[in-house]
């Protein structure tokens, strides 16, 4: 049978998942970068502080973040793609098939909600951040992930890193969905949250090691600028 090569898509179109489907969970694969950033995610997950806490993983994916969720936690899979919400059951999270800005669970659901790698996926951040807060119990934790606008982050996210191993998909990114740092925080703000950003960029030698021998993880440096990929994180009072 001669192999189908995948469509080529616009930018940003979810039917790239169904096309990379089968990659999810190969470490070498399209979403290697995924993986090095999951653990990262994972380190700024507080440990589960009462028995049946609750983790919320907006735009789970696969479910990548499930090794890296701290002992103790239900691990809850927001997602609209079937193929990828199935590998995340496989792994032991809970899984729900619904957008993010719609969210089928209660106000006060969560002890913390994630968003990896989702939110410059998504027009109505606002919305997203809305669901975030909304599920969240008071004293919650929310720990994020994104990319900001302008032209750095589209040389070196877009431009320069799809076309490098362990770089994003080709495609995956719409520039124009990146999330400025101020509009992140204006959102949490008005849902009376304060956030803590921080820059990151891979660590250089990982990642030549990672060329070399395409085995190990990439870690990630924090660095001041939010110029291009960023973590947030913050308490719902
Ligand atoms: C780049 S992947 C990140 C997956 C996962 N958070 C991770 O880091 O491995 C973005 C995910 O968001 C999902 N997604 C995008 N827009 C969505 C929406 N409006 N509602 C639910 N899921 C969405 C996609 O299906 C995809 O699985």
């Amino acid at each position: 049978m001669p192999v189908t090569a995948a469509p080529r898509r616009p930018r940003n179109d979810l039917a790239q998942y169904d096309d990379m489907a089968d990659t999810w969970w190969d470490p070498t694969g399209p979403f290697a970068a995924l993986h090095w950033l999951a653990a990262e995610r994972g380190e700024l997950i507080p440990a589960a502080l009462r028995p049946g806490a609750r983790l919320v993983d907006l735009g789970c994916g696969a479910g990548l973040l499930a090794p890296h969720v701290p002992a103790g936690y239900e691990h809850h899979g927001i997602d609209l793609n079937a193929a990828a919400l199935q590998q995340a059951a496989a792994r032991g999270v809970v899984t729900h098939r619904a957008d993010v800005t719609a969210v089928p669970l209660a106000d006060g659901f969560a002890d913390v909600v994630v968003a990896g790698e989702l939110l410059e996926h998504v027009p109505d951040v606002e919305g997203v951040v809305s669901e975030a807060v909304r599920l969240l119990r008071p004293g919650g934790t929310v720990v994020l992930d994104t990319i900001a606008p302008g032209w750095w982050a589209d040389l070196s996210l877009v431009r320069v890193a799809e076309r490098l191993p362990g770089g994003p998909p080709p495609r995956i990114h719409d520039p124009r969905l990146f999330v400025a740092p101020a509009r992140l925080r204006a959102a949490f703000a008005a849902g009376g949250m304060r956030l803590t950003l921080r820059g990151l960029r891979p660590h250089a030698r990982d990642y030549l090691r990672f060329l070399r021998d395409r085995r190990r993880r990439v870690r990630f440096v924090p660095v001041r600028s939010l110029r291009a990929l960023y973590q947030g994180w913050g308490v719902k009072p």
